[in-house]
């Protein structure tokens, strides 16, 4: 039998990947008028098509659940088409793409929430910081929170999106639950001081989470749903008192589905941004034997600890999140052990072709 190294093919629920390279959501904020994907995102995606799997920047699954500009959504006609051309160019160059369902909850403001409403959360808990917005930097507002009987209908924003993502002919969706976002300030204690049934227990901080895969389920089927988590990841100005409790309860939890798979960002260098407190115990490990489906890690890799990673066991897949933006063709420069561009990151946000579809791929740039 042959040894199951990071080049070699795998199968994510019912999504074949050519090899366990994944390109890891990365917002980019460059979508045209009405958060439709910018016509550009079509070569950006198609120039990346050799990743086993993209996973796209976030898409807002309505305008409530958007916090940040230009960032394109997954919830009317004109956004479907858009991500059409991008789902076909990757299709047409051989790549399997999956799109990830985004509500930010907390993290925004009402510049971007219809009608100027307050951004929605579970507890009404400002997050320290600011939003960038065109009409420059804001603080965070202090959110309003949700009512008990107002969740269904935030859940049903997901299956939207999924309804929507699955029209435009993805291979498939991950259901965004990391980095602070409404699905993590539901599971995070920090952020999660409910005393309904969604809040309290870890239990109850879990519902929301599990009420949202069961919808994207029914709507795309579960081989071909995923989930992003990052237990440890304080980002967003968000915290849990024992992640090990909170997330081995969700990871053992969503077995329940049959899903293609769990994706798990937790740095796997010191220093990186996305990186808990200095000497806090990871919970990655946990996690991996918690859940009993196809396993992304993420955070900081590089060859040698995909590699590693890969060929251990300790997952099934890795994503990288920072060298795709700079090295279109990322599969093929570990495979040849090719040196990697740097990334520019005064361009990772907004703007045009710039630090976006002109990095070249490893023949281009040695021409
Ligand atoms: C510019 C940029 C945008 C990002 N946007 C998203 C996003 O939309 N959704 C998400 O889950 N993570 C997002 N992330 C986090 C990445 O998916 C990834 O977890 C992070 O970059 C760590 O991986 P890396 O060390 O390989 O870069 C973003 C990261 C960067 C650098």
């Amino acid at each position: 039998m042959s040894k199951t190294d990071l080049f070699s093919p795998v199968r994510l629920g019912d999504i074949d990947l050519a090899n366990r390279v994944v390109m890891a959501p990365m917002t980019r904020s460059r979508a045209a008028a009405g958060q439709v994907p910018n016509p550009l995102s079509v070569d950006y995606y198609r120039q990346r098509a050799s990743a086993g799997l993209i996973i796209t920047e976030g898409a807002q699954v309505s305008q409530q659940g958007q916090g940040y500009p230009d960032t394109p959504g997954i919830f009317n006609e004109a956004q479907v088409e858009g991500w059409k051309a991008v789902v076909d160019a990757v299709h047409a160059a051989g790549g399997r793409i999956a799109l990830q369902l985004w509500h930010v909850g907390r993290i925004s403001h009402p510049v971007f929430q219809p009608g100027g409403a307050l951004p929605v959360a579970p507890s009404a808990i400002a997050a320290k910081g600011s939003v960038y917005t065109h009409e420059g930097m804001k603080e965070y507002p202090t959110p309003r929170a949700l009512e008990t009987g107002e969740i269904a209908g935030i859940v049903a924003q997901y299956a939207h999106g999924a309804a929507q993502a699955k029209a435009a002919g993805f291979d498939g969706v991950e259901i965004h639950g990391a980095n602070g976002y409404l699905i993590d300030q539901f599971l995070r204690d920090g952020t999660n001081k409910r005393t309904d049934q969604y809040g309290g227990s870890v239990e109850n901080r879990a519902r929301f989470l599990l009420e949202v895969t069961a919808a994207v389920v029914d709507v795309f089927g579960a081989s071909r749903v995923g989930v992003r988590l990052s237990p440890t990841n304080p980002f967003n100005d968000i915290t849990d008192s024992d992640p090990a409790a909170t997330f081995g309860h969700a990871a053992e939890q969503l077995n329940r589905f049959g899903l293609a798979f769990l994706h798990v960002i937790e740095p796997v260098v010191p220093g990186h941004p996305m990186a808990g407190p200095a000497g806090a115990p990871g919970v990655a490990g946990l996690l991996r034997r918690a859940f009993t489906g196809p396993y992304i890690l993420n955070g900081g890799y590089d060859r040698d600890s995909a590699v590693q990673a890969v060929e251990s066991g300790a997952a099934d897949a890795v994503a990288f999140g920072i060298p795709f933006i700079s090295n279109p063709d990322l599969v093929r420069r570990l495979q040849l052990r090719a040196p990697l561009a740097p990334a520019d990151r005064a361009t990772f946000y907004g703007g045009d072709a710039k630090g976006y579809t002109d990095y070249p791929a490893l023949d281009m740039a040695a021409a």
